[in-house]
């Protein structure tokens, strides 16, 4: 069988998806949490896994660098890349939603909001959808901060257990979408490996029961 290339995430979810891929039975021996490696592969040969940057998995996957990846949700809305989500693999839940301090005003009311955000994309095509016109701040972290500075009306952030929002005194304005680790697969890969790549979905599937 020809060999796929996965991209598996690395962070918080990386750890839970490596566990659930030796339930279904794809082992990866030469992984250890703190390994410095980027690259390893079963001892069947039939896959190989590369580990990237979360942001940059739908890209591996677009390009066909990887056949398949593993990554969030939040990821996949935010990219707009080109591939087929075919699996959810249920790991990392939260969600996008849209938070203020409390004294911003109900956004219904707005007529122009200031919106920063890790997730651009993902603020636009929410506030567009309402006809609400905003500008967006591209933040990298601590996006809590800018609403409480005054930088922003709001932002458009993960929100898992609430304690970020809560800690810093803000509140949930709207929910956008559930988040949750997703099975994304290359077109053409698709098309060309289909086997071997439905053999890698039904074995997740199987590790998920
Ligand atoms: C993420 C996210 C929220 C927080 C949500 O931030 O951007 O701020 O976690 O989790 P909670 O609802 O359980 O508090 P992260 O810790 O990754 O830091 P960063 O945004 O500064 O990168
Ligand atoms: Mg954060």
């Amino acid at each position: 069988m020809e060999q796929l290339t996965l991209a598996l995430a690395k962070g918080r979810t990386a750890e839970s998806t490596i566990e659930l891929l030796n339930k279904a039975g794809i082992e990866f021996p030469d992984f250890h949490e703190k390994s410095r490696k980027l690259v390893f592969s079963n001892p069947e040969g039939t896959l190989r896994l590369i580990f990237v940057k979360a942001v940059d998995v739908c890209t591996y996957v677009e390009t066909g660098a990887a056949d398949v990846g593993v990554v969030g949700k939040d990821n996949i809305l935010e990219s707009g890349a080109d591939i087929y989500e075919l699996l959810d693999l249920k790991l990392g839940k939260c969600k996008f939603s849209v938070a203020g301090t409390q004294d911003t005003p109900p956004l219904e009311e707005a007529k122009k909001l200031v919106v920063a955000s890790k997730y651009p994309r993902v603020a636009e095509n929410y506030f567009n959808q309402r006809g609400i016109p905003i500008t967006t701040i591209k933040l990298n972290g601590s996006v809590e901060l800018a609403p409480l500075i005054g930088m922003a009306d709001c932002i458009v952030d993960i929100v898992e257990t609430g304690n970020t929002i809560r800690e810093n005194g803000l509140k949930i304005m709207a929910d956008i979408d559930d988040i949750s680790t997703r099975l994304i697969v290359n077109k053409s890969s698709f098309a060309t490996k289909t086997e071997s790549i439905r053999q890698v979905i039904e074995q997740l599937k199987s590790g998920l029961e």
